[in-house]
């Protein structure tokens, strides 16, 4: 597998665009399965995980036009409802094509996503939801099989506002019989996204109140053209990034409300940042403190996606913090890599207790998921020698080209 490469000691200097929003991206493109006729997304991010999602669409009797970054998506004439399983267990995230395929032609087949590296994933909720419209799910442990003569709108309130099974309702919503009512749904921007998409193609969803949506059924959507939003993880990954390596940098595109527990954090840490009409400027010249106890949760909280990139930047503040995980129960596996580099972590249950002030030494580590591999990323930054990141298709499955960004923003960051 291929790695990165990157030259410790830097500081970042420059400007970079910030990539389409993968978590956007996916489930834009599950609900284009919702409309029968040719949807155009801009701005989709050149990524793995995008490649993966046009194969599974491919897979069910899409025809896909890809032109850079255009992605065509027409599901007028859709031939199956199996999902084939290496594609499955390769991309979790598959799970929210549930809702399009059982509200467009009312079954779905697909080998169970099981756990993985970041913890247990249950598809419980997601379950729960759709059965609750109508449709009759069979799970062996190894297959589900959910089928519907027709779903119909329903009071759905979710145990836990996850963000696939609250997508997952929403896309099965609305084309179903009347109205749903959506109760404590996840409130992640990728939501908003996602209903403002399926708006364009005519979907009604009104919002009720925090984690309330109304959505009552159409009978038929039509495609749109759309274009998907600037990645609030990516912009807060290279946040990270000049918070452990200081420097100045601006991250054009950067979406404004979608990141401020992030940026309240690196003010705490003694950041200066300003937002202008283009995008976000980060310097941090000074000192980094220590913010003290930080909290993952949900949307508007801490976003668990930047915990490992947070973790990277708190190696280097002067002061021990508390870095809490409360979304997933598996999500401290970088910690093993960085502290191979000399970050003296310490995991308590969901805690990680992490003693600053560290002088981290570049070393060879191996990225075993996504955001934890673009954590190794940042602290190869920050260390003294050269970093070797292997494993780098983790990192590529979120991040178009994250050498390319990082020399942009001045490091010395190659493929390896
Ligand atoms: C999405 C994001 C992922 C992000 C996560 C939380 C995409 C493609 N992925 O993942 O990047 O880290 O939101 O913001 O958008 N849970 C259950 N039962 C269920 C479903 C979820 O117990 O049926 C639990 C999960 O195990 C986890 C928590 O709920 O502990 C959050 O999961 P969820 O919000 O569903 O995350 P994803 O949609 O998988």
């Amino acid at each position: 597998m291929k790695s990165v490469y990157i030259r410790g000691n830097a500081s970042l200097y420059g400007e970079v665009t910030i990539q389409g929003s993968k978590n956007a991206a996916l489930p834009i493109m599950a609900a284009a399965l919702l409309v029968p006729g040719m949807c155009v997304l801009r701005n989709c991010p050149r990524i793995s995980d995008v490649d993966h999602m046009c194969r599974i669409l491919t897979s069910v009797g899409c025809r896909i036009d890809r032109r850079g970054r255009q992605i065509g998506i027409d599901a007028a004439a859709l031939t199956d409802s199996r999902l084939p399983e290496e594609y499955v267990t390769r991309m979790r995230s598959s799970i929210m094509l549930m809702g399009p395929l059982l509200g467009r032609i009312g079954e779905v087949t697909l080998s169970h996503p099981g756990g993985c590296v970041i913890g247990d994933r249950p598809i419980d909720l997601h379950v729960k939801a759709l059965s609750a419209m109508g449709a009759v799910c069979r799970d062996d442990g190894r297959q589900l099989c959910a089928v519907s003569r027709g779903l119909r709108g329903t009071a759905v309130r979710l145990a836990y506002p996850s963000v696939g099974a609250t997508e997952n309702v929403i896309m099965a919503a609305v084309l179903a019989d009347g109205a749903t009512l959506l109760e404590n749904c996840a409130q992640e921007p990728e939501i908003f996204w996602l209903c403002d998409f399926l708006s364009h193609c005519g979907a009604s969803i009104e919002q009720r109140g925090p984690g309330r949506l109304l959505i009552c059924g159409r009978r038929r959507l039509h495609p749109c053209v759309y274009t998907i939003p600037p990645d609030r993880i990516v912009a807060g990954t290279y946040l990270c990034a000049c918070l452990a390596a200081g420097g100045e940098i601006f991250l054009k595109g950067a979406p404004a409300g979608e990141n401020d527990a992030l940026e309240k954090t690196a003010l705490r840490m003694g950041a200066v940042l300003r937002r202008t009409g283009t995008g976000l400027a980060v310097k941090r010249a000074g000192p980094l403190r220590s913010p003290g106890r930080v909290e993952t949760g949900s949307f508007p909280a801490f976003p668990t996606d930047l915990q490992s990139p947070l973790l990277a930047a708190l190696t280097q503040a002067e002061g021990e913090s508390g870095l809490k995980e409360t979304v997933f129960n598996g999500r401290f596996g970088v910690v093993k890599e960085l502290n191979r580099m000399g970050a003296g972590i310490v995991v308590k249950k969901d805690t990680a207790l992490v003693p600053g002030g560290r002088r981290l030494t570049g070393e060879r580590v191996r990225a075993s998921e996504l955001r934890g591999g673009a954590a190794l990323v940042i602290a190869g930054l920050c260390a003294e020698g050269d970093t070797l990141v292997e494993n780098r298709s983790y990192v590529d499955r979120g991040y178009e080209d994250i050498c390319r960004d990082l020399r942009f923003l001045g490091a010395c960051v190659q493929d390896g």
